[in-house]
């Protein structure tokens, strides 16, 4: 059954799941772009599973199509890969009209994306995501970018895709660690918008409902983002239980602990210190534990309130000597706090 998600930003673009959608682009693109070339950007993992299935619907459709592809990982996420595409952009003689898609998870999303941005200053792109945190976060939202030495995803920009095409089928080749990471950003949806879809997370295995859970991450970060594009106010609720796994991720150097580790750890944190201040009603903070071991996620770690807070304060987001700390009063109902850095580690701090 095909779900469509309308997403009104300044440019707007329709979200498409279906199982199987990823032989049928060629004819998503034909509608909505009068393109001639297409160049699918993709990584080593992700080519050998879907690079031909997508080439070919592009092929049957007309399309003049080559691909591009990358060594697979977070290390290729920088400015030199995003050169090579450049080349491969050039070479093809890609024109303003003309199409990139971006084949693969996150990193793909946001590098592609990034080439989409400001290739000619900027083409139209398609996202086809197939890891499980792409589908239900960074292919939505228009963020692109890369990582510079000095840090993550600091040099990018805001770009909107043609649209979305999710096949939920993709993740059946996705490795299972990849799929607790994604199942991270799944439970902070629930978290910070829905008490419900947190308590069938809870009830059921949200892999046999596949479809239904993307749906509903893909509409929460729809309406959270079409209320804030530029990222001033409510956007900032998505960072729930980001502030301290941001922390953990850089005291292990990114190495060792994935996203979806550290932002389980992080929510669990800041329910714990929410129930501490007696902002988060009390219970929450186990409620999110239980979530998270059932879905092969960690609860704690070794690292200290101090190594935290140490590591929160180089973060690009603590402007002014203050931190945006997202809170839950209860399961589905959160806001933004400022605090002042000076505070942040007596406020994290539980037993
Ligand atoms: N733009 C945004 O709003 C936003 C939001 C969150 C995260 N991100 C970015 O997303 C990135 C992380 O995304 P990710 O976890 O998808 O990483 P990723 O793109 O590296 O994918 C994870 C791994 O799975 C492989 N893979 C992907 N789909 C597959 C499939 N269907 N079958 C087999 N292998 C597959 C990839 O090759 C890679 O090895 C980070 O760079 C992060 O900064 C961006
Ligand atoms: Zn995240």
């Amino acid at each position: 059954m095909l779900r469509t998600i309308h997403v009104d930003t300044g440019k707007p673009y329709d979200i498409f799941i279906e199982r199987g959608i990823i032989d049928k682009c060629g004819e998503y693109v034909k509608k909505i772009s009068c393109a001639q070339k297409v160049t699918v950007i993709t990584d080593s993992n992700v080519a050998p599973h879907y690079q031909w299935r997508v080439l070919n619907s592009f092929e049957k459709q007309g399309f003049n199509v080559t691909t591009h592809i990358f060594k697979a990982g977070e290390e290729s996420k920088k400015l030199s890969t995003v050169s090579e595409m450049y080349h491969t952009l050039a070479e093809f003689k890609m024109t303003r009209r003309d199409l990139i898609v971006a084949l693969g998870g996150g990193v793909t999303g946001d590098m592609a994306g990034f080439a989409a941005a400001t290739w000619l200053r900027g083409i139209d792109f398609i996202q086809v995501p197939t890891s499980l945190l792409a589908q239900v976060d960074s292919s939505v939202g228009g963020k692109t970018g890369v990582d510079i030495p000095q840090g993550k995803n600091l040099v990018g920009a805001f770009h909107q895709p043609k649209a979305v095409l999710i096949d939920p089928d993709t993740l059946s080749t996705l490795p299972n660690e990849y799929i607790n990471d994604g199942m991270a950003e799944v439970i902070k949806y629930g978290c910070i918008k829905d008490a419900e879809f947190f308590d069938s997370l809870a009830a059921f295995n949200a892999l046999e409902h596949i479809e239904d859970v993307i749906e509903k991450c893909v509409t929460v970060k729809r309406d959270v983002v079409s209320r804030d594009e530029h990222e001033s106010g409510e956007r900032m609720l998505l960072n729930f239980g980001h502030t301290l796994g941001h922390a953990i991720e850089k005291i292990y150097d990114f190495k060792g602990i994935s996203h979806g580790m550290a932002v389980a750890i992080g929510m669990i944190l800041m329910a714990k210190a929410g129930e501490k201040e007696g902002i988060t009603e009390n219970g929450t903070s186990k409620k999110i534990a239980d979530v998270c071991i059932k879905y092969g996620l960690p609860t704690s770690d070794e690292a200290t309130f101090e190594d935290m807070v140490n590591a929160a304060k180089g973060d690009k987001k603590t402007a002014g000597g203050c931190i945006n700390l997202v809170l839950l009063r209860k399961i589905g109902d959160s806001y933004t706090k400022k605090i002042k850095l000076d505070d942040l580690l007596n406020f994290i701090k539980t037993d």
